[in-house]
């Protein structure tokens, strides 16, 4: 059998190209197969090998094998002999005579062409499943998709595959998400990729696909009490309270409503901004469970009916668009790190200094890097000799926080530094909620969409020494007697009712 193979090789592998396309063809299948091994065995796990072994090697071997072919027809017409008569000189009187369907050679030519189908069908289902891993997409194209990558192992769905949230459902959009990342592929090879990624993203798959396949709507009730730790500028670091009950209830037909109300069954909420950006709102309306439509249109813009106008109906991540790749605020990275004790108040000015060093601005990661220990051991050095000589090891391990916080967030080769991509939960360091529920926003009769403090969260304390200040018997003397007074009451009346 092996010498018979070897004979078959040697009548197909005729002249230049014949010769090439075996080699190529069969230097690509022992390739494929060793590395794949090697992955099985875990002994490569760089998604680099996965790339070489389900996307170069495959394709080089369907190459060689059209080379065979090519061969074959350079030497008919050069030696204008028939089929039959190349057949016999090429490959003996034995292997090719007999009714063609009863030779040898036909035979043999028929299983390696099942044996390369069955091997391509195999290669090409491993391909399919490698593409779809998170380690492909945030690992293959690798300076592009590392910011990405990075925020997402450290989200709540680092255990969620990019592909649960980019692709949904169905052939349609698996081969949509194929042809983009082929796209993706030669952008990057050719270096046509936006730096950063603009953002919103339009080719996400709706909500209803993705997002609702694991979180559904009904599941929204109550309360989520949210407790803030924000440390000040002061000497100490000292810690000051915010604490919001959110009302994340998605509530019901009777009468209680709450932020997730947006995407209850029954209810649509459909706007319109200026260029598609989803940020400065042109109108927004709101279909009522009767059916009739109620529209808010901007004061202060009118709308251009640019072409680029769309409509757009909103869904989960026109609030939650940082549900994964999270960024965090320079301040609020501090006061995270302080409060999980990754970094001691101890050290004086402790909240304002590491906010200077990780904000300024440096050229380069290194610069970043030996920017951040120069800005910190500096300080010190300069300011508190005798810390800086006692407490050296807590100022270097304060440094390596800051320079991982550092890493995390900013990406100078995707041109993305701190406040890059807006995050739209809340309003911290962007308009959020407020892109809609603001002044200018108005009705027919004027009436715009509620701005009012608690309406999207009671507020139980603010800048507050107590977490849970409001909820404490108010202070006659106060100055905030009157607002503690009223926080309280619609804290618990707001819980009584459920808004
Ligand atoms: C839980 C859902 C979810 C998962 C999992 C997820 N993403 Fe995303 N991703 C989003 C959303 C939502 C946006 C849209 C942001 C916007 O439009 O502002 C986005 C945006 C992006 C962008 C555009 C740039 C940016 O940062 O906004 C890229 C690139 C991206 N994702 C890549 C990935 C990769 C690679 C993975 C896996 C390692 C991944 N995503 C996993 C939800 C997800
Ligand atoms: C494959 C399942 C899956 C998909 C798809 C998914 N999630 Fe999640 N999501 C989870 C799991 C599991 C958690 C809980 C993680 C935890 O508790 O640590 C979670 C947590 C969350 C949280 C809470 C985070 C927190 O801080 O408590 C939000 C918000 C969220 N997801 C929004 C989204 C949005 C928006 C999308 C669509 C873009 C989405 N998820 C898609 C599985 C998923
Ligand atoms: C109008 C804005 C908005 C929309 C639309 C929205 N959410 Fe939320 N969601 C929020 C806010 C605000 C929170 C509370 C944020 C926090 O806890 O920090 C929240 C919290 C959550 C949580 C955590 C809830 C908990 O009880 O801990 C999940 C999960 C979540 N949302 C998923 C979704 C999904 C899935 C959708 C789409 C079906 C969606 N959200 C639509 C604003 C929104
Ligand atoms: C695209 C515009 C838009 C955005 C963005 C938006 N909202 Fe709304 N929201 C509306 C509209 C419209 C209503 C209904 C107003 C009315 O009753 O006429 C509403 C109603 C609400 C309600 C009350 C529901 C009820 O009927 O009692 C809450 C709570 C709420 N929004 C919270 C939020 C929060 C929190 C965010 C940000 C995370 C947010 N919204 C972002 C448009 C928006
Ligand atoms: C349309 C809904 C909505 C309205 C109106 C609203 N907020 Fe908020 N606010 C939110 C949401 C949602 C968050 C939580 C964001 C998050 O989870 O990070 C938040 C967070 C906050 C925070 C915490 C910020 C931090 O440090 O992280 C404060 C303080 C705050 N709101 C104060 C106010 C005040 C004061 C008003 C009145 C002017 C107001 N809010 C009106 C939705 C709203």
């Amino acid at each position: 059998m092996y010498t018979r193979y070897l004979n078959f090789i040697r009548g197909v592998a005729t002249n230049w190209w014949g010769r090439l396309g075996v080699i190529v063809t069969t230097s690509s299948f022992v390739c494929m197969v060793a590395i794949e091994l090697a992955r099985l065995l875990g002994l490569v796990t760089s998604s680099y090998a996965g790339l070489i072994s389900y996307m170069l090697f495959p394709a080089l071997f369907v190459i060689g094998l059209f080379m065979i072919p090519v061969g074959w027809r350079q030497l008919k017409k050069s030696s204008r002999k028939s089929t039959a008569e190349l057949l016999e000189t090429q490959f003996g009187k034995d292997d090719s005579r007999g009714d063609f369907s009863g030779a040898r050679l036909f035979r043999m030519i028929s299983i390696l062409t099942i044996v390369n189908i069955v091997f391509l069908a195999i290669v090409g289902s491993r391909m399919l499943a490698f593409m779809d891993t998170a380690e492909f997409c945030g690992t293959a194209c690798h300076s592009v998709m590392n910011p990405e990558w990075v925020t997402y192992r450290q989200s709540p769905h680092s255990r969620v595959a990019c592909v649960e949230c980019h692709v949904g459902e169905g052939a349609g959009s698996l081969i949509d998400s194929k042809l983009n990342g082929m796209w993706q592929m030669v952008s990057v090879t050719f270096d046509l990729l936006e730096r950063p990624i603009p953002t919103p993203v339009h080719q996400l798959r709706p909500a209803r696909e993705t997002c609702e396949k694991c979180h559904w709507p009904e599941k929204f009730y109550g309360n989520r009490i949210k407790r803030i730790v924000r440390y000040d500028t002061d000497e100490a670091s000292t810690p000051k309270y915010t604490t919001l009950s959110l009302k994340v209830d998605i509530g019901d037909q009777a009468n209680q409503h709450g932020i997730h109300w947006h995407v209850a069954e029954e209810n649509e909420v459909r706007y319109s901004s200026l260029d598609d950006e989803r940020e400065s709102m042109v109108w927004v309306e709101l279909k009522q469970s009767d059916g009739s439509i109620k529209r808010y249109t901007n004061r202060e813009l009118i709308d251009s009916g640019s072409e680029r106008e769309e409509i757009r109906q909103l869904d989960c991540v026109d609030c939650h668009n940082r549900a994964t790749h999270i960024y965090e605020i320079a301040l609020h990275a501090i006061d995270k790190r302080i409060q999980l004790g990754q970094m001691e108040r101890s050290l004086p000015f402790l909240k304002r200094e590491a906010v200077g060093a990780i904000t300024a601005n440096y050229p380069s990661k290194e610069a970043a890097m030996d920017g951040i220990a120069n800005h910190m051991h500096g300080f010190y050095r300069r300011n508190f000799p005798d810390i800086a000589n006692n407490k050296m090891a807590l100022i270097n391990s304060t440094v390596a926080v800051l320079q991982q916080i550092h890493s995390r967030n900013i990406h100078p080769e995707m041109n993305i530094t701190w406040d890059t991509y807006p995050n739209h939960i809340g309003h911290a360091n962007n308009k959020g909620c407020f892109r809609c529920h603001n002044s200018n926003l108005v009705d027919q009769e004027g009436k715009s969409i509620t701005y009012d403090c608690s309406y999207c969260h009671s507020i139980l304390a603010y800048d507050s020494d107590e977490p849970f200040r409001f909820l404490q018997t108010a202070d006659t003397t106060s100055l905030d007697y009157q607002m503690h007074r009223y926080l309280q009451e619609e804290f618990l009346n707001s819980s009584k009712t459920g808004h």
